[in-house]
């Protein structure tokens, strides 16, 4: 079963603090976007990857490529000024595909079985997300007062990959750009036409690597795995 991943690698990393795109974050010697590509390279599934960047970085992206012989990049294209934007230049170059991924190049730590169960319910369902149960109560504040506690038994964080059919999100993305619409996340844009998305039951340890804690959680995920 066959799919292209969409990458999303055109953000400022502003929340990581470390002065520089974050996906050139080094662990284990391993650019942060060089873990999240490898997976990805390593899935007999996976066809194409359609990269999304910064042009300013563009020399440093192909670079990168090189040194780490990764070759499955098909497409290396501009980003916007929101992650959606970004997404949407992405999702335009996929070519020859049911289904695609979207999958944030600051989440290194996806696994093949994961993505593996993902574009098998996006298959059958036409749009499929990975999420874990959240594990802290969550509640709606204003003003420095609690409005409301939600029934944490029915949350989910919502996590990437996210796959799709690619007529669907291609849809998606288009009716969000025209109306000037930016959702949270991809299958939000989905959701807004009233198709269901399927819940795929991920891993805590498929953290967003977004400030510099971050960075703490990646080491340890890293050593535990190298350990095995
Ligand atoms: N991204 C993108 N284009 C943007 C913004 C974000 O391609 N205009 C990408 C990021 O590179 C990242 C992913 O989307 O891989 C998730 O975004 P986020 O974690 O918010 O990363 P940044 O936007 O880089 O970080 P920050 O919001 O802290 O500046
Ligand atoms: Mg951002």
């Amino acid at each position: 079963m066959f799919y292209q991943v969409v990458i999303p690698a055109a953000g400022q990393g502003k929340r990581m603090k470390a002065g520089k795109n974050k996906q050139f974050i080094e662990l284990y010697d391993q650019p942060v976007i060089v873990h999240t590509l490898k997976v990805f390279e390593r899935d007999e599934w996976c066809e194409g990857i359609i990269l999304v960047i910064n042009e300013a970085e563009r020399e440093r992206f192909n670079e990168i490529l090189k040194r780490f012989s990764i070759k499955k990049v098909i497409s290396m294209v501009s980003g916007g000024a929101e992650r959606q934007h970004s997404v949407y230049n992405g999702l335009k170059k996929v070519k020859n595909s049911d289904i695609v991924l979207i999958h944030d190049g600051a989440r290194p730590f996806i696994t093949v079985e994961k993505i593996h169960e993902l574009v098998q319910a996006a298959k059958e369902h036409g749009a499929a997300v990975v999420a874990v149960p959240v594990k802290d109560t969550i509640k709606r504040g204003f003003d420095g007062y609690v409005h409301e506690t939600m029934e944490r038994s029915s949350l989910w964080a919502v996590q990437t990959p996210q796959a799709f059919h690619v007529s669907l999100v291609l849809e998606a993305h288009e009716r969000a750009f025209l109306e000037g619409y930016i959702g949270t996340d991809d299958a939000s844009l989905v959701e807004r036409m009233g198709k269901q998305v399927k819940i795929v039951e991920g891993d805590y340890r498929n953290i967003k690597l977004t400030t510099p804690d971050d960075l703490l959680f990646a080491q340890a995920i890293l050593s535990s795995w190298s350990s095995c």
